[in-house]
């Protein structure tokens, strides 16, 4: 890493600040010293300007819509690999040989099971309830259910990672298809000796009494579209992994907390969003001009969903490769969708509008994912736990960063404190 310094004046001082350059030419001011050596913090809401963290997982540019997982662009690993060989990838650092795919593939195939005691935790939930609540406190669970991988102490966490990770990775999917079938009163399938995507499929749709037929189309779909949610640098959810594994806390328990950051309808729930505002858009005849001129209100309640990003101010290269291959799995499996058509004129109409053209909002990752994941068969209030299924790969693998690193400190933002100055206690008797 080549260094040079920013000289910082202030209070009639000067100091130097080491500044530090990433591997494509991203630039920082090291701050670590700022505070005992002028007192101040730097102020950064959202940590919009601020990296956290040194990592080699994914590079991003959002000015230019790039998107690398360790060196690969996103638009090769989408035309080329597949989910599993991109978990590795994103996981390992290097895209598998045969035997290390293989074995790799083997080890998910083994760990896809849900022990029948974990299995009961599905008589406590509701069948209403939201599969995200359900997923959380499952991934959470893995903690309890396998305390010999999750002890907390990164050193023995660490001798057993290639295990936790596998069991993450697979488990999340079955549990996946587990709360799928739980929120329709269907019984659980058990997993069979299959690729990691047809099992998913097998899980999801097989019937005791009728075998799930796989189609390869959908599972070449179901491939790419979990392929494309695998890592995506910084974003809120892997950061929260990160928060919650700087304090030791074993993989299972910061994935749980990565789950539940996923949750929120302004990062993983806008792809849920997204579908009911263009079903919405369907069912009231609209063709999205209401709903646009809703979102130039520019409220968090009204906004265009999938549109947008906290990085790219420029297409979402997987907003591309998506939308391109919604028209494809439609014809492959000879459906049409008219959301299709709405979400199309809808990006037509917003592209054009200087609302969004001004504020460099384009369609991201969650615009068009609802479309294929409908053309699959899955609902829509399961779509972020489609998102948690193809992203936790990208988690596992900034967890073992912030494992691995033994110069790693908890992470612990400052603030600038707005609350009331010193007061004295007041007894009851004298409140008014
Ligand atoms: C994901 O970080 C990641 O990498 C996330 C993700 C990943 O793979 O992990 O890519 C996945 O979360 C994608 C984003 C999914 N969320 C949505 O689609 C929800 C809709 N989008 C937004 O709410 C918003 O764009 C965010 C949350 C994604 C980004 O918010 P920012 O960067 O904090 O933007 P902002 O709130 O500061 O908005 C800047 C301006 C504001 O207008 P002004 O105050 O300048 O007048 O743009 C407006 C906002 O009102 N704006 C929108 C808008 N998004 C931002 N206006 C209408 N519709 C929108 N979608």
């Amino acid at each position: 890493m080549q260094s040079k310094t920013a000289t910082l004046r202030i209070d009639d001082k000067e100091i130097a600040l080491p500044v530090m350059i990433g591997t494509e030419g991203e630039k920082a001011v090291d701050a670590r010293k700022l505070r005992q050596d002028t007192g101040y913090i730097f102020y950064d809401q959202g940590y919009g300007n601020t990296g956290s963290c040194e990592s080699a997982v994914t590079y991003l540019d959002g000015d230019n819509g790039i998107l690398r997982h360790r060196g690969y662009p996103i638009e090769q690993l989408a035309e080329h690999s597949e989910f599993v060989e991109t978990a590795y990838l994103v996981i390992y650092g290097e895209l598998p040989t045969q035997e290390q795919r293989k074995n790799f593939g083997n080890l998910l195939r083994e760990n896809a099971h849900v022990e029948t005691q974990m299995q009961r935790l599905f008589e406590g939930f509701p069948k209403d309830a939201p599969p995200m609540a359900i997923l959380s406190s499952l991934v959470g669970a893995l903690a309890a259910y396998y305390p010999q991988l999750a002890t907390n102490n990164f050193e023995k966490d660490l001798q057993q990672f290639d295990l936790a990770a596998a069991i993450a990775i697979s488990k999340i999917r079955t549990l996946g298809a587990m709360i799928y079938r739980h929120t329709r009163g269907l019984p659980f399938m058990h997993p069979k000796d299959l690729p990691f995507c047809d099992n998913f499929l097998h899980l999801m749709f097989s019937e005791p009494y009728q075998e799930y037929v796989s189609i390869p189309e959908v599972t070449q779909a179901l491939n790419l579209i979990l392929l494309m949610h695998s890592d995506h640098e910084q974003n809120c959810s892997t950061s929260t992994v990160r928060m919650v594994g700087s304090s030791g806390a074993n993989l299972f328990t910061s994935l749980a907390a990565g789950v539940n950051a996923l949750s929120g309808p302004l990062h993983g729930g806008a792809n849920v969003a997204v579908m009911q505002m263009l079903q919405s858009i369907h069912d009231e005849g609209d063709d999205g001009t209401r709903f646009i001129a809703a979102a130039k209100s520019g409220s968090k309640g009204n906004r265009l969903m999938g549109f947008g990003h906290a990085v790219y101010k420029n297409f979402d290269p997987r907003a591309r490769v998506i939308g391109k291959a919604c028209g494809v799995v439609l014809n492959k499996l000879g459906k049409s969708d008219p959301l299709l058509d709405i979400a199309q004129n809808l990006e037509q109409a917003a592209l054009k509008d200087d609302y969004f053209i001004s504020r460099k909002l384009y369609p991201n990752v969650d615009f068009y994912s609802g479309i294929i994941f409908r053309a699959l068969g899955i609902p829509t209030n399961m779509f972020t736990v489609m998102f948690a299924i193809g992203r936790s790969p990208g988690w596992i693998a900034n967890w073992r960063e912030v494992a691995s690193n033994a110069k790693g400190r908890i992470y612990r933002p400052r603030q600038i404190f707005v609350g009331s100055p010193k007061r004295d206690y007041v007894p009851m008797a004298k409140r008014s």
